[in-house]
C-alpha cells in the first residue's frame, strides 16, 4: 500500500482504498475452487455495493444474494442476470416483493408463512409465477426426529422444521409460487470449518425429511459466512476457499442434478477494501497518547458496533515504533479504532490505513455529525 502513498497525499481523507488486484486474485480462488464441484457462486451484496466492485465480481459469472429491493436494483445496473440474483431478507416490502417478480430472479428466499401469502398474491396481480425457497432455521438439534420437536429457540430469521408440515400444506394452495429450493445462513465470520460440516450434516437430515414427503428440491443454498484474518491481512490476503467448498463437497449429499449455491460476501471484498485517514493531532495524555485522525466510527462503525480488530498501519512513518489509542472526531467515546495500537512513530498529516474494512465497512457509514459521505478510489482507475 505504501505504493500509492503519494497518490493517498493527494485525496482529500478519509476515504475508501479499494486494491482491484487483490479482489481479482479473490475472485479467480472463488471461481476456481467453486468451478471444481460446480458450485454457484452468488455475491452478498450488502457486503459492499460499490459499483465497479460489482462489475468485476460479475465478470467472473457470479450472481448475487440481495436483503433490498434497491440491492437488486444495484445488482440489475452492474449487468448481473436477473436469473442469478437470489432475494432474501426477513421483512421484504410489497414494493421490493414487485421488483423480485417483475425482474423475474433466480429465488426469494422465504422466511414465513404470511410472507409466501403476501408473494402469491403479488405474483397473481402481476399475472405471474415465481420459484421460491425456504430459509430454514439452522438452530435445529443434529437429529432429525427433533427438527418437529418443540423445543427449538424461535428466532427472527428462517422457518423451524416444525413448522414445516404447515408451510407445505399452505404451499400446495399457492398457485403462483413454486418451491425450488432449501436456504440456511448460519452465520458470519466463521473461521473453524468445522462449523460448516455440521451444516453439512443438518442439510443432509433435513433432505431426507423432504424425500419422504416426496418433494423435490432443485437447489441447496448454504449461505455465506466464510470469515477472513483480521490479524494477518497481508499474509491471508485471500481466503481458504478450497478448504471450504471441499467440506461441501465431501459431506453435503446433493441428489442428482441438484445444484449447491453460496452467498458469500465478506471473504470475496473484505480484505480488498483499506479505511485510509489522516492525523490530525497527536495528543499526550497522562499515561498514553492519542493519535487521533480524521475518519470516524462513521466511516467505519465495526469497532465500536462488535468490538472488531482491525490491523493499523501508519504508512508515512519509518521512524520508531510507539504505542497510540487510534481515535476518531465524533464525538462519543465508544469513537476509537483500537486502543494501544503499536504504530511508526507517528506525527500530524501522516496517512493510517485500516486494513479488511472491504466488507461492510463503506456500506454502513453514516451522516452522524453531518458527516460528508466518505468517497471511494480504486486502484485500476484514475484517482483525483
Ligand atoms: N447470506 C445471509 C442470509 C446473510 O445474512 C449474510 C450476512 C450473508 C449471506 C453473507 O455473509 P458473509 O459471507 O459476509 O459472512 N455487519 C457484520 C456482518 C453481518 C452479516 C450479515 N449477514 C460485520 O461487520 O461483521
Amino acid at each position: 500500500m505504501k505504493n500509492y502513498l503519494d497518490t493517498f497525499n493527494t485525496l482529500k481523507t478519509p476515504f475508501y482504498w479499494y486494491d482491484m488486484d487483490l479482489l481479482d486474485r479473490t475472485l479467480i480462488s472463488v471461481k476456481q475452487e467453486a468451478d471444481k464441484y460446480g458450485f454457484h457462486v452468488h455475491y452478498a451484496v450488502k457486503a459492499n455495493a460499490n459499483l465497479p466492485i460489482l462489475e468485476k465480481i460479475r465478470e467472473y459469472g457470479f450472481g448475487t444474494d440481495c436483503v433490498s429491493g434497491n440491492e437488486v436494483l444495484r445488482s440489475l445496473e452492474a449487468g448481473f442476470k436477473p436469473k442469478e440474483i437470489a432475494f432474501a431478507g426477513v421483512g421484504k416490502t410489497d414494493e421490493e416483493i414487485a421488483i423480485g417478480i417483475e425482474n423475474d430472479i433466480f429465488s426469494f428466499n422465504v422466511e414465513s408463512i404470511p410472507e409466501l401469502e403476501v408473494i402469491n398474491e403479488i405474483a397473481a396481480k402481476l399475472g405471474k409465477s415465481t420459484n421460491v425457497s425456504l430459509r430454514l432455521n439452522p438452530n435445529v438439534a443434529a437429529n432429525t426426529h427433533e427438527y418437529i420437536t418443540t423445543g427449538l429457540n424461535e428466532n427472527k430469521f428462517g422457518i423451524n422444521m416444525m413448522d414445516m408440515e404447515e408451510v407445505l400444506k399452505v404451499l400446495k394452495t399457492l398457485s403462483h409460487i413454486k418451491l425450488t429450493g432449501i436456504h440456511f445462513h448460519i452465520g458470519s465470520q466463521i473461521t473453524d470449518l468445522n462449523d460448516f460440516k455440521k451444516l453439512c450434516e443438518r442439510i443432509n437430515q433435513i433432505q431426507d425429511w423432504f424425500e419422504e414427503q416426496d418433494i423435490k428440491l432443485e437447489h441447496i443454498n448454504a449461505g455465506g459466512g466464510l470469515g477472513i484474518d483480521y490479524q494477518n491481512p497481508d499474509e491471508n490476503s485471500v481466503p481458504d476457499f478450497a478448504s471450504y467448498f471441499k467440506i461441501f463437497a465431501e459431506h453435503l449429499k446433493l441428489r442428482p442434478n441438484q445444484q449447491l449455491h453460496f452467498e458469500l460476501g465478506r471473504s470475496i471484498v473484505g480484505q480488498c477494501g483499506s479505511l485510509l485517514t489522516k492525523v490530525l493531532y497527536v495528543k499526550k495524555g497522562v499515561q498514553k497518547q492519542f493519535a487521533i485522525v480524521d475518519a470516524g466510527f462513521t466511516e467505519l462503525i465495526r469497532p465500536a458496533l462488535y468490538q472488531a480488530y482491525h490491523e493499523i498501519e501508519n504508512i508515512s512513518s519509518t521512524l520508531p515504533e510507539e504505542k497510540y489509542d487510534v481515535v476518531g472526531p465524533i464525538c462519543e467515546s465508544t469513537d476509537f479504532f483500537r486502543k494501544d495500537v503499536t504504530l511508526a512513530g507517528t506525527k500530524r498529516n501522516d496517512i493510517i490505513a485500516i486494513k479488511s474494512a472491504g466488507a461492510y465497512g463503506q456500506v454502513m457509514t453514516s451522516q452522524y455529525n453531518l458527516r460528508t459521505p466518505v468517497k471511494a478510489y480504486y486502484s485500476d482507475k484514475q484517482n483525483k
